[in-house]
């Protein structure tokens, strides 16, 4: 009786660690929690694994902890009418191993900020001039997009496409938050048509199930 107890308890403890191993544990933050108040980052530091080694404190200054870099109006007189100007770890280091960044992005009448993703971050923002059109496509390539304006707020999941088209007659800005220092951004026409080395022609024939020559043309459209 007593060894049939046993294995039955010995049965229960298998059972209930490979459901906790099953369990679903609640995602943390895109970027390691920080181990010290702060590490502002030294951009021609050494090796760097995860992020960038700190500037030794006693070279840190109050000016490490604030950026004007977001005060500027981007310059929109591009192919896309957009601009995103970013304030992530690489122009503003204060941010270094804190987890969080922040874009600023300007828009002409009509600008897009072409579909894209952050591979590393989800993304939420906030409309402050001029009236746009924000949208996603989950993985099961459902579209979720509203028109928004001064005040409104919106959330990109992690990693999915997403885009801004300026709808309104006036220019737009929009403020930008992401939860990694540097979040990454895979913009899907360059992506696919102005890499380095080119993606061959076949591949892109055979995914948009299109001609060569349409594949050309919209390589020329970005090319250098
Ligand atoms: C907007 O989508 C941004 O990445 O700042
Ligand atoms: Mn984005």
């Amino acid at each position: 009786m007593a060894t049939l107890i046993g294995k039955c308890s010995s049965l229960n403890a298998i059972f209930l660690t490979l459901l906790l191993l099953n369990a679903p544990f609640p995602s943390h933050s895109a970027d390691p929690d920080p181990l010290q108040d702060f590490c502002i980052a030294d951009l021609a530091g050494g090796v760097a694994v995860n992020g960038f080694p700190c500037k030794p404190a006693s070279n840190v200054t109050t000016e490490d902890f604030f950026f004007d870099g977001l005060i500027q109006e981007g310059d929109t007189n591009n192919t896309f009418g957009s601009r995103p100007t970013q304030g992530n770890v690489l122009a503003f280091p204060g941010l270094n191993t804190l987890g969080i960044s922040m874009n600023r992005v300007d828009f002409a009448p009509g600008g897009l900020n072409p579909p894209h993703s952050h591979p590393r971050a989800t993304e939420s923002g906030v409309v402050i001039k001029g009236k746009l059109l924000v949208g996603f496509i989950t993985t099961g390539n459902v579209f979720h997009s509203k028109i928004l304006g001064p005040g409104q707020m919106f959330v990109i999941p992690r990693g999915l496409v997403h885009f801004q088209v300026n709808v309104g007659l006036e220019k737009a800005l929009i403020i930008t938050a992401f939860n990694s220092q540097l979040p990454g951004a895979v913009i899907v026409p360059l992506n696919l048509f102005a890499s380095t080395p080119a993606v061959p022609d076949h591949v892109l024939t055979e995914a948009f199930q299109v001609g060569s020559e349409v594949i050309d043309e919209i390589k020329s459209k970005f090319a250098a």
